[in-house]
């Protein structure tokens, strides 16, 4: 099978490549240890990544892989599921190797070096997220085969890529607990890192698996839910999952739209949606 992978041709990358890649890593560093989680900020810091050029992806990943065996290896762009899936069961993680332009910096179409070196590689540091990662990529390939793909997808979306985490930080009336970020579509988007932790807007929700499996999401804009773990080690429970039994129960029953809020669920914040109406109404 074509893997898609291709040399990342670090040498190509233009002097107005590098200049996107540092304005974007600016903004992020000087905002992300605010409003991502613990976990992200370390693995960030400990690798290899500077403001000055676009990471090489061999240095990353004398860094990556011996701390969890995971590497990043260049793709041109999205590639078919999988593909996709069949390099996350390997521990390769499929990074795009082009950078947005000068005049994308908040809006990309297709995942760029940028979202998918700054935004998953820290996290892929982590033991948790490196092992769930994986497991997500087997459970992949088996959903595909059995059409089952939609329902699965929602689960890597709430999670890797707009996962918020509880966690215990120092406040101004002594350790209060606060919401963080770990999903890589939030931390690589300057404008979505303040909205998901601060915005009165979106909705933050527990996790409960079949509730995620249930519930559509926004691919245009800003998510109007988020799904909140109470620590990155539910993510390693969630891996072990036989998810066939909860397969079966999605056949029936409904299917939840990101502005939903049910009696059944764990609130941390229920949102206003004033963003939300502000926008022109696209089908979730
Ligand atoms: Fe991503």
């Amino acid at each position: 099978m074509n893997d898609y992978t291709i040399p990342q041709h670090w040498a190509h990358y233009s002097a107005t490549d590098h200049a996107v890649w540092k304005t974007l890593f600016e903004r992020q560093t000087a905002l992300l240890p605010q409003l991502a989680c613990r976990e992200f900020v370390e693995g960030m810091r400990a690798l290899p990544l500077s403001a000055e050029a676009i990471p090489d992806f061999a240095a990353l990943n004398e860094v990556l892989m011996p701390r969890t065996g995971w590497q990043v290896v260049a793709v041109p762009g999205l590639v078919p599921d999988e593909v996709f899936f069949n390099h996350l069961a390997n521990r390769r993680f499929p990074s795009g190797n082009f950078i947005r332009r000068a005049d994308q910096l908040d809006y990309l179409q297709e995942p760029d070096v940028f979202h998918d070196v700054f935004g998953h590689v820290p996290m892929l540091m982590h033991p948790v997220m490196a092992d769930f990662i994986q497991l997500y990529g087997e459970a992949g390939l088996r959903a595909q085969r059995i059409g089952k793909l939609t329902e699965l997808a929602r689960v890597y979306w709430y999670t890797v890529e707009f996962g918020l985490v509880t966690e215990l930080v120092p406040g101004e009336a002594g350790i209060q607990e606060a919401l963080r970020i770990y999903g890589a579509g939030i931390a690589s988007s300057f404008t979505e890192s303040g909205f998901a932790v601060q915005s009165p807007s979106p909705h933050r929700i527990g996790f409960d698996l079949e509730r995620v499996m249930r519930t559509r999401y926004r691919i245009d804009d800003f998510q109007e839910c988020y799904f909140v773990l109470d620590s990155l080690d539910d993510l390693l429970a969630l891996a072990r999952i036989d998810f066939d039994p909860v397969y079966e129960r999605l056949n029936s029953g409904p299917t939840y739209t990101p502005a939903d809020v049910l009696a059944t669920d764990r609130v941390f914040q229920q949102g206003d949606g004033s963003y939300a109406r502000s926008r022109l109404p696209v089908a979730a």
